[in-house]
């Protein structure tokens, strides 16, 4: 029989392939499930040189072929559409992938007998704050469909844990930034939304400018303050979960934030001041559904699995995604 093998749905994509990257420099073996709709083969086969299986997670006769041929611990699941606005506009399949691909692959575990998962959740479950910083026992009520289907995993698994003994480490990020320090892996996705990446872009000159939506909220610049979590800090968290579960922990669910928020305004100052170029921004009406603040509270996780992030400034996180785009852009 071959080592035992963790299984990362999603390893093709930013935060999988980080995170794929720790788990081999932790030791484990790792096999890539992905339908590269937004992953990258090309950083896996010349970056990670990891096995990489391109399918759908929604697609059980190839699930339990793995679980067959394949002596799985654990699975590690990102494997998901994460476009907030697509979800609003198209719905059906951010239910069928995100929450039908979810429990075909718990069943296809369950028949298996693997039982234990990490699960990639997200802040957006907790809909708008009424506390900051943002704790676990927050209420949860997402503004949109994205946010519900991952809410409804999250309910899922709680629920196997119960009935089927299946144990889940569930985290919620706030939002990945930055990119491996080496420039090898980090963020390419298109259609691009999140905003480092994008006044990257822009001071690249591969966009020609850079929104502001609202600079009248209740923040000390106006602008809309966020939580940015390092990706490496992310994926050192996945290889902590899974030691955990590996170790017989019982089913948890964390936050995975910076503590510390940082408002659009000063993202663009920083870009600018890493960067030295400059660009022009344009500040427009705010958008429905964006609050002013969104910070999470990571002290549970930092008692629990005694992690905390290591990389916690933004100017590490802007400097390590300009290295990144800069190499990823350089023709
Ligand atoms: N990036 C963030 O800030 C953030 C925040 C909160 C939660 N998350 C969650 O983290 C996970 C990873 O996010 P990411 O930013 O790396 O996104 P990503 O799009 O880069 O990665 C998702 C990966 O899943 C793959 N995939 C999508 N549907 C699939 C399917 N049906 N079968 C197999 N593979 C499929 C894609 O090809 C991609 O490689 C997602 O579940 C996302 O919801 C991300």
């Amino acid at each position: 029989m071959e080592n035992p093998t963790i299984l990362i749905t999603g390893g093709a994509g930013y935060i999988g392939t980080h995170t794929v990257l720790a788990l081999q420099e932790a030791g484990y073996s790792v096999l890539i499930l992905d339908n590269l709709v937004y992953g990258h083969r090309d950083l896996v086969e010349k970056v990670l040189k990891a096995e990489l299986i391109c399918g759908n997670i929604c697609d059980r006769p190839l699930l339990d072929q793995i679980f067959a041929q394949r002596s799985i611990e654990a699975v590690i699941h990102f494997a998901a559409y994460t476009y907030v606005n697509e979800s609003v506009s198209d719905p059906l399949k951010y239910y069928q992938t995100n929450v039908l691909g979810s429990l075909t692959l718990l069943e296809a575990m369950l028949q298996a007998e693997v039982n234990k998962i990490v699960f990639s959740s997200t802040c957006a479950t907790y809909g708008i704050p009424q506390q900051i910083p943002i704790p676990e026992e927050h209420p949860q009520n997402p503004i949109n469909p994205y946010g519900a289907t991952k809410l409804m995993v999250e309910k899922i698994l709680l629920d196997f844990d119960r009935a089927y003994q299946l144990r889940s480490v569930c985290f919620r990020y706030f939002n990945a930034a930055g990119a491996d320090k080496l420039g090898r892996l980090g963020e390419d996705r298109t259609p691009e939304t999140h905003l480092i990446p994008l006044v990257l872009l822009t001071a690249l000159g591969k966009r020609e400018k850079v929104f502001i939506f609202g600079t009248d909220y209740d923040t000390p610049d106006g602008t809309c303050i966020r939580d940015y979590i390092h990706v490496i800090d992310l994926a050192h968290a996945h290889v902590l979960g899974l030691n955990y579960l590996l170790q017989g922990g019982e089913t948890e669910i964390f936050n995975l934030g910076n503590g510390n928020g940082f408002s659009v305004q000063q993202v663009i100052d920083t870009v600018i001041n890493i960067t030295k170029r400059s660009f022009p921004v344009v500040k427009t009406e705010r958008r429905t559904g964006d609050p002013p603040i969104l910070v999470g509270n990571y002290e549970k996780v930092q008692r629990v699995l005694g992690w905390k992030p290591a990389y916690s400034k933004l100017e590490e996180m802007i400097e390590d995604a300009w290295r990144w785009h800069q190499r990823r852009h350089s023709d």
